[in-house]
């Protein structure tokens, strides 16, 4: 009957595939409305880990119909590899759903990816290099290619031509590397075109029929707050927008039938490439977090970079996707340490500063200012309830509550389903 967007509300990794696989059970359609194979969920399921790239998390639920909407960047190489890793594993993908005005991604957009970040030098974004930014920056300057393109051959070959015609210049005389064979491209894009059809739809009029027979949709956002290439850490950003005016424009979905946006945080801070990051350790505690919390990228096997609970950051996640809620998650990781720090407010410039900066060179010189609060050495794993968590543990919860700006509504103790404390229904 309602349609909920579950987000990342900070640089991402925050544990969103434990989070929507959770949620995912009560609802009928799961749909990814941006980005592409640079996302990396992971949800452990019994003794079965699964991570996923491109896949909506639905996709491991049997009664959930899960949708890559018109706002993802498809890599249809990576999409049926994905398909076949899952099949293999007994899992039916059959009741995927595809945009027929989602975009591709295509060899060129990974190569220009590459060596434009081997360009940047040292102001590289640390992108993933799987072509996202080149096919989204085709996508606004209208000479991306669709889903729909592959089932008209000729509009498929004027298409990738058109696109070529630029990019071949911009390979052999900027880059030193070997252009495309149009040909090849083609070949290979009309070779997808029969396996893409059984799962290709208008995913907006699916959507909206269904919101409007009473069935639940979940909107499934991938990266965070701050790699919105609107709101977050600009230049140091993906090229979609996660938070959730995306979930419309992804989805073909009105804000309207949104009834929630809940925002997955994590007890403590990560981000993987390069940008301003106020609260980032580089000692032994950004160690333990790491090693601890497992901080290494899914997509790229990268080292995240770990840090304490930004409170400025939480708030403004609920400003700019006005979150009803927050998922808190990973709060295991914290055990064992004495004191916890938390950032409530940023030194810039000698001035106390309780708001994210809107300024980027106010944002690289912010100094965190911390409230410590006690720790806790109890196992909290099995903890079912707020009040079966240690004191410190659940005065933590209720502390980042306060200071965050939106209710805490679940708590993560651990990476299994089950591990999940629920403070109230989210559906
Ligand atoms: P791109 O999305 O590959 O263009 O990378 C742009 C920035 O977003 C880089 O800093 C990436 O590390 C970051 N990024 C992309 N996807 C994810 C994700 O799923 N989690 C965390 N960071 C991501």
């Amino acid at each position: 009957m309602t349609a909920i967007a579950l987000l990342g509300a900070q640089w991402g990794d925050e544990g969103k595939g434990k989070a929507t696989d959770l949620l995912g059970e009560k609802v009928d359609y799961v749909v990814r409305y941006q980005g592409g194979n640079n996302a990396g969920h992971t949800v452990v399921i019994g003794d079965q880990k699964y991570a996923l790239h491109l896949l909506p998390s639905g996709i491991l639920s049997p009664g959930v119909i899960p949708v890559i909407g018109n706002g993802v960047v498809i890599d249809p190489s990576v999409l049926f590899e994905e398909i076949k890793g899952l099949n293999e594993r007994g899992i039916d993908t059959s009741r995927l759903k595809i945009s027929t005005n989602a975009h591709l991604i295509t060899p060129y957009h990974r190569t220009i990816d590459k060596v434009s970040e081997r360009f940047l030098g040292k102001s590289k974004i640390g992108t993933t290099g799987r072509g996202i930014g080149p096919a989204y920056a085709d996508k606004i300057n209208r000479i991306g290619i669709r889903i729909q393109d592959l089932f008209d051959p000729s509009i498929l070959k004027q298409k990738v031509e058109g696109a070529l015609r630029d990019k071949n210049q911009i390979l052999i005389k900027v880059f030193n590397r070997k252009g495309l064979e149009i040909d090849d491209v083609v070949n290979e894009y009309l070779g997808y075109a029969e396996l893409l059809k059984p799962f290709v739809t208008d995913t907006s009029l699916l959507l909206n029929k269904a919101l409007d027979q009473g069935k639940n949709i979940l909107l499934e956002g991938s990266q965070g707050t701050l790699l919105d290439v609107d709101h977050g850490t600009y230049p140091f950003v993906t090229s979609s927008n996660p938070t959730a005016g995306g979930a419309c424009t992804g989805s073909g979905i009105g804000p309207t039938r949104i009834s929630r946006v809940i925002g997955i945080v994590k007890a403590y801070t990560t981000r993987v490439g390069s940008g301003p990051f106020p609260t980032e350790l580089f000692d032994e505690d950004g160690e333990k977090l790491r090693s601890i919390g497992g901080e290494v990228g899914v997509t790229t096997g990268r080292a995240r970079r770990c840090g304490w609970y930004d409170a400025l950051i939480a708030r403004y996640a609920v400003r700019v996707n006005g979150l009803t809620d927050f998922f808190l998650t990973k709060l295991d990781v914290l055990t064992g340490w004495e004191k916890i720090p938390v950032c409530v407010a940023y030194e810039i410039d000698g001035k106390r500063v309780e708001e994210l900066p809107a300024s980027q060179s106010d944002f690289h010189h912010a100094k965190p200012i911390y409230e410590f609060l006690p720790g806790w050495n109890e196992d909290i794993s099995k903890a079912k309830s707020l009040d079966q968590l240690p004191a410190n543990a659940k005065a933590y919860v209720k502390y980042l509550e306060e200071i965050s700006g939106a209710p805490v509504s679940a708590v993560g103790v651990g990476p299994e389903r089950d591990q999940t404390i629920s403070v109230r229904e989210l559906i």
